[in-house]
């Protein structure tokens, strides 16, 4: 994959060997910890690859999904905000936990993880 604009399609990354730098730097880290009877999901952009956070080039915004459910979206402002949310939810095993994210320039990625 090239480093040019990508304008349509959410980029579902799912194997990290196989990709190179730019997808890394895009595609959300999805870390999961149990906490009860809840779980804790953290999703953080730049985990692999550290991505740009300036004013002209940024994460805008991160949405959470739980199979296909929207559960909760985070807009971020650039340069004050680092690309890295977390939240308590309850989810039930075998729920596919999916975070996509959008960059301004590069568009929409994501990754999913199963409980
Ligand atoms: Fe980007």
């Amino acid at each position: 994959m090239s480093d040019a604009p990508i304008l349509s399609g959410v980029n579902l990354v799912t194997d990290l060997d196989q990709v190179t730098d730019f997808e890394r730097k895009h595609t959300p880290y999805v870390a999961i910890d149990a906490i009860g009877e809840k779980v804790r999901v953290t999703i953080e952009v730049g985990h692999y690859v550290a991505h740009p956070n300036q004013a002209d080039h940024f994460i805008d915004w991160i949405e959470l999904y739980a199979d296909d459910a929207p559960i909760a979206r985070f807009d971020l402002s650039p340069v004050a905000t680092d690309p890295a949310v977390s939240i308590v939810i309850t989810l039930d095993a075998g729920t596919v936990v999916r975070a996509v994210q959008h960059c301004n320039l590069h568009g929409l990625w994501a990754a999913e993880v199963t409980l």
